[in-house]
């Protein structure tokens, strides 16, 4: 049995990478049913003001294949009381690059406020959808293998 019965976290999850996969693994030890809210296309573009490579459906759909997901929803909103109101979950997990940001530090209180905890993952060094971005800008032609 887990400590927390619904646990929730929120991201884009473009370009699925290991980073990800590490997030929900280890949320998921943490609570019984894991919610992952997936921003919309829309909302990424209203956010960072650039689409992302795979769309909504697809990038849905890969998470909630994954086996440490319980539930996907669409996500448009930076305000996690607005999930909580929906979604009544006793966790929240976020990577511990948001760790002490005031952002964060602040809906860790607006949350804990509603009995809701906030736990920081260990964030995957090395990877994000940035750097897979940029390395795909570095080279995209495929070269022949040498016999
Ligand atoms: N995350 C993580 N380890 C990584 C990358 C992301 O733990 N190497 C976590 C983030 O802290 C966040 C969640 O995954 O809680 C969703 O992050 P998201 O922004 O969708 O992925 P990034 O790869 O960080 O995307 P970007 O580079 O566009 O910011």
């Amino acid at each position: 049995m887990a400590k927390y019965k619904v646990g929730f976290t929120v991201g884009t999850f473009d370009m699925f990478h290991i980073g990800h996969l590490n997030l929900f693994r280890q949320a998921k030890e943490y609570c019984d049913h894991l919610i992952v809210a997936v921003h919309t296309d829309e909302w990424v573009m209203h956010c960072k003001n650039r689409p992302t490579v795979i769309s909504y459906e697809d990038r849905a759909a890969i998470v909630a294949g994954c086996r440490y997901v319980d539930e996907v929803v669409p996500n448009e909103t930076r305000s996690k009381m607005e999930a909580w109101n929906k979604y009544h979950f006793d966790v929240a997990f976020i990577g511990d690059d948001w760790k002490g940001t005031e952002v964060w530090n602040k809906i860790e209180a607006e949350l804990k406020e509603v009995g809701c905890d906030t736990i920081y993952i260990p964030y995957t060094q090395g990877i994000s959808t940035t750097e897979i971005r940029k390395k795909l800008g570095e080279k995209t032609d495929k070269v022949e293998a040498k016999q």
